[in-house]
């Protein structure tokens, strides 16, 4: 590609990810905020680094309450995006009574100190995970806990080179972009990103590359993931010397995994003597109605790595968990973060996880998001627009196309019923730039998820050509 070409490419909207901040919708949108939210976001965009997906944003906020937004006019939006990190609804009384009386006992642990807070959260982590991961470590954010899973991975087999999916996300590192396979993230003038990053593509059956017929009527999840195994055994074979296989074991996109597919590639890991990490920072913690999404699986990786709502939605923490035979970087500093051990933090995520056990959020998320997927599927007869549904738990996806023999992405259509509904009082994002993705806060009840989908299906009814 010409420096022009790549100047068009970088400066003209970019809807691989989600709607873009630049187009006529979004000017549209911001024209029909109340004053005082315009008066935010102008100001916002005046002060920060413009980017993709971010600032100019779509609108400020001020208040965030359980699974409710409000802006400054006093506009208000049911959170189905929240980044993820809602799933105890946010500002939970108990979690902000916790943190308060934390900072009051012990604000900060300085670097070669411990802490028993920092202690008991990576024994009440050990304690949810699957298998014999049993030590851990705690960063700031999920793109750290990331590259610290790729540190120790070099480090316990001696190599370095990489295999994950493309259009997957780990995070904006130069190590997470450079495992991720997410355009925006890795493209133009961004690189050189890390070698030895190979990639393979995903296990999505929907828009498969092989060729493979899958629809509703005819699935074929099974054989595309028999095929994606396979590649990824091959892959392992031919490189030899792979350190890690890097994933999200449910694609948050949503993309559900094959049955049987972990197993394949655990077993080709075994073979190749690569690791297995789990990124689980959007999924893990109940989102897909079990506390980690590769327990549905029965797999277990070598590393799991978890973040986003481990904070409560009001503090960042991640952690990177692994085996004790992977504690081997004992002369290295592979995480050596300012807040590695902050009592604050690690009190927001121990009082998180008790939240979530004692208020049976787990259970909500499966059994709320089975009742909202057969919903989805009855919307999806309804609207040829719809090409596809997925979801497990609360992470759940609504594929738009321009028709279901081509599966061509409606990305018009998917912005034009983002803008509907937003109007109507609810957010959510786009991926891939066609599907609708909810990911609703855990403590979301049927009634407000039938509000939700009730507003979705209007919006698509109104929009569709
Ligand atoms: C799968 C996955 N991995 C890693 C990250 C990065 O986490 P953070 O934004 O906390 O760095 C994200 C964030 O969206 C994610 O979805």
């Amino acid at each position: 590609m010409n420096p022009i070409d790549l100047e068009t490419q970088i400066h003209s909207p970019n809807v691989s990810e989600g709607e873009s901040n630049l187009s006529q919708r979004r000017s549209r949108w911001n024209s029909l905020l109340g004053s005082k939210t315009q008066e935010a976001v102008s100001r916002d965009a005046n002060s920060f680094i413009h980017q993709s997906v971010s600032s100019p944003c779509m609108s400020a906020i001020k208040k965030a309450e359980g699974i409710w937004l409000e802006d400054y006019d006093g506009r208000r939006y049911m959170d189905f995006h929240g980044n993820n990190v809602h799933h105890i609804g946010y500002g939970h009384p108990e979690l902000k009574a916790a943190i308060t009386q934390q900072m009051n006992e012990l604000p900060f642990a300085p670097r070669r100190f411990c802490c028993d807070v920092a202690t008991e959260l990576a024994e009440k982590i050990v304690g949810i995970v699957p298998g014999n991961l049993n030590k851990v470590l705690f960063t700031t954010g999920g793109s750290d806990a990331v590259e610290t899973a790729l540190k120790i991975a070099r480090i316990a087999t001696g190599r370095f080179k990489t295999l994950s999916f493309w259009d997957s996300f780990h995070g904006a590192g130069f190590g997470a972009s450079s495992v991720g396979g997410e355009q925006l993230f890795r493209m133009g003038r961004i690189g050189p990103l890390l070698t030895g990053t190979e990639h393979v593509p995903s296990f999505d059956a929907y828009r498969n590359p092989f060729g493979i017929d899958h629809s509703r009527e005819t699935p074929r999840d099974e054989e595309v993931g028999d095929v994606v195994a396979n590649l990824i055994r091959f892959t392992l074979q031919k490189e030899g010397d792979v350190a890690a296989v890097i994933a999200e074991p449910n694609r948050a996109v949503p993309y559900l995994p094959p049955k049987g597919f972990w197993k394949q590639v655990r077993h080709a890991c075994n073979e190749a003597g690569a690791l297995l990490i789990f990124d689980e920072i959007p999924t893990g913690l109940g989102k897909t109605g079990q506390m980690f999404a590769c327990d549905h699986d029965d797999v277990v990786p070598d590393i799991l790595v978890i973040g986003k709502a481990l904070g409560g939605g009001i503090l960042p923490i991640a952690a990177t968990v692994c085996r004790s035979n992977l504690d081997v970087c004992g002369d290295y500093a592979v995480g050596h973060y300012t807040h590695e051990k902050n009592p604050v933090t690690c009190r927001a995520a121990l009082t998180t996880i008790e939240i979530i056990e004692k208020e049976g959020l787990v259970e909500n998320a499966a059994i709320v998001g089975k009742w909202a997927l057969e919903r989805m599927n009855d919307m999806m007869d309804r609207h040829t627009s719809i090409g596809d549904v997925r979801g497990r738990g609360f992470l759940m996806g609504i594929d738009l196309v321009q028709d279901r023999e081509s599966k061509e992405p409606a990305t018009d259509l998917a912005e034009e019923v983002f803008y509907r509904c937003l109007e109507n009082g609810l957010s959510f994002k786009i991926s891939m730039g066609s599907v609708l993705t909810l990911y609703p806060s855990l403590v979301t009840s049927q009634s407000q998820m039938e509000q939700a989908l009730d507003t979705i299906e209007a919006a698509i009814d109104v929009a569709s050509p």
